[in-house]
């Protein structure tokens, strides 16, 4: 069976994620195709309730034609039965990628429609808070086209789950935090199981902890900042009751540079993590004063790594966030991390993949690494 995912903002990211959760999953599947932002992925049914697996996917849908002979695309639209609902007043929606399939798809949908006697609107919007908002699934249709993909979409991500589990938490500093959504795509590129034991060792009020507890996982939480900690627990204990959690968490204060004093040796299956990356930075640094930085930072992830060794078994993927900066000269200042993690007994999985936008003062890399 063929299923086209639409890929969030960060489509690279969201394509390794993919790749991850399908892995992890013990799902068999092969990409046969994709573009800028779309996946096409060969793979047995999937249920629809996949979706909520995914931190960067938006839709997924059922690809019922890959064929440019129209004769071909009419049969298969017609052999879809594409609308089975009660409401005989719908709306339907067209995302269309690298097609020119579209307004032969159109004015099918508006012909089929009057044959079954429905009264079709077709919207352009394409939010999809309003598309869940509105049922669109149940009440009316959504078709993607990219090439010669004709999809029926049969799952959108909620982005209202996400909202009210960044909004109800009661503890959040927005200035350290990360996004909801990146956390579950970290944690997801970890692989890591239900009931095997993530850590992030720089954990702050708990995102990725969160993110990865929601997978029932069991995560522990460890950082030097007692606030923090106090924040990070307050939101889990909500967390855990708000969504009846079973898999357990545990918070240490205690520096990082020094974790194995905390983690037993070999225990752990997965880490996520969201370093300190250095002091807010209103003004861009000199090229100086982010080399000074960039040097303290290598001291301070080379400490990590080294303790991670021992507390992570062999195969164990450590995802983080490393920053490279912009400087006031107009140069970016960054270290290297693959031959730190070589040294250490890393090796990278994948290219590191950018994240964020490139205007930002501090850049983002997420590197994938595996124990070896
Ligand atoms: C960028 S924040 C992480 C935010 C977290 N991802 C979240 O969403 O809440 C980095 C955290 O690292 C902590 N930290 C900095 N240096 C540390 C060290 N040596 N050991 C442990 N934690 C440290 C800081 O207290 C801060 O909470």
């Amino acid at each position: 069976m063929l299923y086209l995912f639409l890929l969030g903002r960060d489509p690279e990211l969201s394509r390794l994620e993919v790749e991850s959760v399908l892995e992890r999953e013990k799902i068999t599947f092969r990409i046969c195709d994709e573009g800028k932002n779309v996946l096409i992925i060969d793979c047995n049914e999937l249920k629809p309730e996949i979706i909520k697996e995914f931190g960067g996917i938006i839709k997924i849908a059922k690809v019922i034609s890959n064929s440019g002979r129209f004769d071909q695309i009419e049969d298969n639209l017609e052999k879809a039965n594409l609308y089975n609902g009660q409401n005989n007043k719908i709306e339907y929606y067209i995302d269309s990628f690298n097609t020119n399939l579209c307004s032969f798809v159109e004015d099918y949908l508006k012909n089929y429609f009057k044959g079954i006697g429905i009264k079709a609107l077709y919207k352009k919007t394409n939010d999809p808070s309003k598309l869940v908002n509105k049922n669109i699934l149940n009440k009316g249709i959504n078709i993607i086209i990219f090439r010669n993909y004709i999809g029926n979409v049969v799952a959108i991500s909620n982005p209202l789950e996400f909202k009210k589990r960044d909004l109800s938490r009661p503890e959040v500093d927005y200035m350290k935090v990360i996004s909801i959504r990146l956390a579950k795509i970290l944690v997801n590129l970890t692989k890591v199981k239900n009931g095997g034991i993530l850590l992030d060792p720089f954990c702050g009020s708990g995102t990725i902890l969160q993110e990865a507890l929601l997978n029932k996982i069991n995560v522990i939480g460890i950082d030097g900042d007692e606030k923090s900690i106090k924040q990070a627990e307050k939101n889990l204990n909500w967390l855990v009751k708000e969504y009846s959690l079973n898999s357990k968490f545990q918070l240490i204060k205690h520096d990082s540079r020094k974790l194995s004093e905390k983690i037993k040796e070999n225990s752990i299956d997965g880490v996520a993590t969201e370093p300190y990356m250095g002091p807010y930075i209103r003004k861009l640094p000199t090229l100086e004063g982010a080399k000074m930085l960039i040097n303290e930072l290598s001291g301070l992830y080379t400490s990590l790594l080294n303790e991670l060794r021992k507390v992570v078994k062999v195969g164990c993927r450590v995802v983080i966030i490393i920053p490279k900066i912009r400087t006031r000269e107009n140069k970016i200042v960054f270290l290297d991390f693959k031959a730190i993690a070589e040294k250490n007994s890393f090796i990278l999985a994948f290219k590191p993949v950018p994240y964020g936008y490139k205007e930002n003062k501090i850049l983002r890399e997420i590197y994938i690494l595996e124990k070896i």
